[in-house]
């Protein structure tokens, strides 16, 4: 089993429901609020450490209450903690709204600790830590510099880099052929590809031209409530999601990220990777929050198995 290095951002994630998005201007009455944890990496790293994989993550962490918490629940879950740096001031805060008919969210990010993860930080501590055939998970809410140099350097560790390349960030083409395996939501693919977001019927072309851009082994686009589809060199494979109740789809990416990455390290291919993950994001959207939804490795056996 290899492990998982998971270079990313903690944040913590403000949350209102409303019946529906304010318009500008507009004063809408809310119906609940909680506080949860997030940030791309975070979640990415405990999806994928509740799913049984060894996990150690990379990041930049303030000395708020909420950021102390934040290591806690890495700690509660079994996610390394070693290489964290900690920094005077706030952690990432997203303010996040839950239109509560659709679970559909709206997210305003303010990076906080997180933009204070250079390349050298994590370079010096990855290179102490990995070993040859490890996976390595990035995302694009810590500086593009370091998720650049950490790429570099995996090229010279051996390890497998899964890249999940949000937000999107227009410098990222140039990176793209040191990715082995990309994910991106519908809307992610359609910016990285010049256009608007991508339709179900478009995926799989999508896709083609992602791998075709660059990307070594597989492009995956995630498609919500139709699930996703991946491109590979030997074609691609439509994943139907299962048809769920939506309470909150803040996280289901990262669910499915962390899965997948946790699947590669148990040595499963990544077909059979994608459709464990297409599970667990349909887990995560029908609970509320990032962290608390993301499942654990008997939620998602009860729901997949290999012979599905
Ligand atoms: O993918 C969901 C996450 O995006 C939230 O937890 C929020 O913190 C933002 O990073």
């Amino acid at each position: 089993m290899s492990k998982i290095a998971v270079v990313g951002s903690i944040n913590t994630d403000f949350v209102v429901r409303a019946a529906r998005f304010p318009a500008p201007g507009e004063t809408l009455l809310g119906e609940s609020f909680a506080v949860y944890g997030g940030g791309n990496g975070a979640n990415q790293a405990i999806a994928a450490a509740r799913l049984g994989a060894t996990v150690e993550f990379f990041g930049a962490a303030g000395r708020d209450p909420q950021s102390i918490e934040r290591v806690q629940q890495f700690v509660a879950d079994g996610v390394g903690t070693t290489n964290i740096i900690t920094f005077d001031g706030f952690g990432g805060i997203a303010m996040i709204q839950v239109e509560e008919s659709s679970g559909q969210n709206a997210i305003t990010l303010v990076p906080g600790a997180n933009l204070l993860l250079t390349p050298d930080l994590v370079t010096t501590r990855l290179e102490a830590w990995t070993r040859p055939g490890d996976l390595l998970c990035l995302q694009l809410e810590v500086p593009l510099e370091t998720v650049a140099a950490t790429l570099a350097l995996k090229e010279r560790f051996g390890m497998t880099a899964i890249l999940n390349a949000a937000p999107f960030d227009a410098r990222l083409s140039e990176l793209l052929s040191l990715v082995d395996h990309l994910i991106v939501n519908e809307i992610e693919a359609g910016q990285l590809l010049g256009g608007g977001s991508i339709s179900r019927d478009d995926a799989a072309a999508a896709g083609a031209r992602l791998l075709a851009s660059g990307v070594r082994t597989t492009a995956i686009i995630t498609l919500g409530r139709y699930g996703a589809v991946l491109v590979d060199l030997e074609g691609h494979l439509m994943i139907p999601a299962p048809t769920v109740p939506v309470v909150d789809t803040t996280g289901a990416g990262d669910a499915f990220v962390g899965a997948f990455c946790a699947a590669l390290s148990r040595g499963m291919d990544t077909r059979d990777a994608a459709r464990s993950a297409v599970i667990a994001g349909s887990l995560s959207v029908q609970k509320p929050g990032a962290q608390p939804s993301l499942p654990t490795s008997s939620e998602l056996a009860a729901s997949f198995s290999l012979s599905d």
